[in-house]
């Protein structure tokens, strides 16, 4: 008898599920949604939302072009990756009905850099600069900031003298990596408050889903083309599962299994709908 597993992380982390459910909530309210900015990197999702009605504010100054229809019935949803200060602030100015669905360990994020700006400290950003959530950190800082990708930076990185810093990292960046750039501030003798704010849900997600590939006979694993957290998780469930495949969608699967498959593990990237995930377990299923 052939088993199907599903991974224990897959698909959604806590702050992508909790910003979708907002969505849905909030087209229950009748009222007339906007996101700012898709919601999650999942092209299929952002699709039935528009079929539902739900737009997209693609940016700062589409927004500032904007005005809320009399009725006031409109509301706007912050993603879960969280946006600058500044969206907030126009928001509000607006007269929007904001519904704030930033993951909660992104606050926290915005919280720290906040307070410790005002402190007098320069806030170091580890991570992506071209990443929204990273513009959005740098957008709740009160004062000097800068963002560092990799070591070479870090190394070339000078303070002001008398100046203290703060470092956070983005919540998915590599452990390992944010080590060895924390390692080189260190090194550089300034006071330094490091605050690792990195999430676990990735590290999680490839736990759970090396486990299953361990084990599997053939694994699969869902998610988008251009999702780099798919990508990692076909690269570790390969290395563990010489039959992985790697698909978008439903179609994408066209398993020839052969007859003494004992186990079959399933895992999806972040941004995976569970509904996806579904229904590719009861194609497997009835593969069998
Ligand atoms: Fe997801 Fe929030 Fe972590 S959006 S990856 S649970 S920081």
């Amino acid at each position: 008898m052939t088993e199907v597993r599903l991974a224990e992380c897959a698909g959604f982390c806590f702050g992508v599920r909790r910003a979708v459910d907002t969505v849905y909530e909030q087209l229950g309210t009748g009222k007339t949604i906007y996101t700012y900015g898709p919601i999650v990197h999942n092209g299929e999702v952002v699709r039935e939302l528009e079929e539902r009605g739900v737009r997209v504010i693609q940016n700062r100054e589409e927004l500032l072009g904007m005005s809320p229809g009399a009725s006031r019935e409109e509301a706007v949803i912050i993603r879960a990756h969280g946006v600058p200060r500044e969206i907030c602030e126009i928001l509000e100015s607006k007269g929007f009905a904001c519904v704030d669905a930033t993951c909660p360990f992104v606050k926290k994020i915005h919280r720290i850099v906040e307070r410790e700006s005002r402190a007098g400290r320069h806030i170091v950003i580890v991570g992506d600069p071209r990443h929204p959530e990273v513009e959005g950190i740098r957008g709740w800082c009160d004062g000097p900031a800068t963002v560092v990708e990799n070591a070479e930076e870090a190394r070339n990185f000078a303070l002001s003298e008398g100046c203290e810093l703060c470092i956070v990292s983005q919540t998915t960046f590599n452990y390992n990596k944010f080590q060895d750039i924390v390692e080189i501030f260190q090194k550089k003798g300034y006071n330094n408050n490091i605050v690792n704010t990195i999430c676990n849900a990735t590290e999680e997600r490839q736990r759970s889903a090396r486990a299953i590939a361990a084990e599997a006979d053939v694994m699969i694993v869902i998610g988008g083309k251009h999702s780099s957290n798919t990508r990692k998780l076909y690269e570790i469930c390969s290395r563990e599962c010489a039959n992985t495949y790697f698909i978008q969608t439903l179609d994408d699967l066209r398993l020839e299994l052969p007859k003494a498959v004992r186990l079959v593990g399933i895992t999806a990237g972040a941004s995976t709908p569970n509904k996806l995930i579904e229904e590719v377990q009861n194609y497997v299923r009835i593969k069998l």
